[in-house]
């Protein structure tokens, strides 16, 4: 193992000692399609410090990168930035194994962690704006509750200017590459912003809150580490003002038809209404729930100005992938959209009501009445279909 698995130099004293995943499809309902890794980062101060760990069947991977540039019985301090199992599930044995001095995370952290796992030690609790001396280097602990769980806090290097900023500024993404300025810049931006889109966009106010109190403080980042995905050592400004862009949710000139159809005639509609958003000037995608996954619609609802919800009514509801979507988007908090439902049916016709509900719930403002077609929808109802399309559109184009 210690001759396949090296670490990889960050800076003169940090390395990258984490785990590449190669195989998760899955993460709590959000598609990685690219994989993903647990970064864990070891900090050859006098004091040396491992700053997270990896998910447990990676344990052996990390323990051999530590292995291939310290013997790890030398780590005297761990800091747990984020007790999420992806990131601790290996603690307990990788304490047992290094024996370290002290163990930090965040007062909720330490809570947290002994609830998730047997410890025979102590947790030591950092407070907000704490350092801690590892001889010629210290770190600055902050703590950023609910970004994206309770006890999250980021680790800041003051010496080297480096923020290890847990599951912040990450991405689902496998890759031999360890530095951003090494992948596609197109992927990157699209698993950064998918990423943002299915983690962290509920938590928006909050992470706007976060920027500004790191840009009155005068931080400098020279290189963020985030726990997934590669590291920002250059230009790190750009992926904060994605942030700072994607948290602000201003809406665009941009719409997404989202549906589910038995008999395409709910399909039909949703055609109908993308033809209207489009010729009122939005960049329309029609997303249709037996091809697309519902992370890839959180993804296109980002930002976006409008969506227009579609489904049948199967047993007096919604069909069972639509409730699926909604329920995931509602989780997610997207605002200031512009929104409208529809649907086919054949007796009953519930499912468009239901819709309506979800998005009320969801502070989606209403364009329009619904609009429901009894089996196909025939020419009149089409021209509905459309000119709510207009209307929407128009409703998106008053707030840009
Ligand atoms: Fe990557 Fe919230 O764990």
């Amino acid at each position: 193992m210690k001759e396949i698995f090296k670490a990889v130099q960050v800076t003169d004293d940090v390395w990258w000692v984490g785990a590449i995943d190669w195989n998760i499809r899955d993460f709590h309902g959000y598609q990685t399609k690219r994989g993903s890794t647990y970064n864990a980062y070891l900090i050859l101060a006098d004091k040396i410090t491992l700053i997270d760990t990896v998910k447990a069947h990676f344990r052996g991977e990390m323990m051999a990168r530590i292995a291939s540039v310290v013997d790890p019985a030398r780590i005297e301090y761990i800091v747990s930035n984020h007790s999420e199992m992806d990131h601790s599930g290996s603690l307990p044995e990788v304490i047992k194994e290094v024996n370290p001095e002290k163990v930090f995370a965040s007062a909720v952290g330490a809570k947290t962690l002994k609830e998730l796992f047997t410890f025979d030690r102590e947790i030591t609790a950092v407070k907000d704006g704490e350092t801690l001396s590892l001889g010629n280097r210290t770190l600055t602990f902050m703590e950023t509750r609910m970004l994206h769980w309770p006890d999250s806090m980021v680790s800041y290097l003051n010496e080297e200017q480096l923020l290890f900023s847990q599951d912040a500024f990450g991405m689902h993404l496998a890759s031999s590459e360890r530095f951003a300025d090494e992948c596609d810049p197109a992927i990157l931006a699209y698993e950064a912003a998918t990423y943002y889109a299915n983690i962290v966009l509920p938590f928006s106010p909050l992470v706007l809150k976060l920027i500004e109190k790191v840009t009155a403080a005068g931080l400098v980042f020279r290189t963020i580490a985030p726990d997934h995905g590669p590291i920002w050592r250059k230009e790190t400004g750009g992926i904060i003002g994605s942030y700072a862009k994607w948290a602000a949710q201003r809406p665009e000139a941009r719409a997404v038809v989202v549906y589910a159809t038995m008999w395409h005639s709910t399909e039909k509609m949703a055609r109908a209404i993308g033809e209207g958003l489009a010729a009122g000037g939005l960049h329309v995608k029609l997303m249709s729930m037996d091809e697309v996954h519902r992370s890839d619609v959180a993804y296109e609802l980002m930002g976006a100005g409008a969506i227009a919800v579609g489904s049948p009514t199967l047993n007096n509801h919604l069909l069972p992938n639509m409730a699926d979507v909604l329920t995931y988007l509602k989780g997610l908090k997207p605002r200031n959209l512009i929104g409208a439902a529809f649907g086919s049916y054949g007796w009953s016709g519930e499912a468009v009501k239901e819709i309506e509900e979800i998005l009320t719930e969801m502070k989606v403002e209403k364009a329009g009445e619904g609009i429901r077609a009894r089996n196909v929808p025939v020419a009149e109802v089409l021209t509905r279909c459309y000119d709510l399309g207009r209307t929407m559109a128009e409703k998106v184009r008053c707030r840009l």
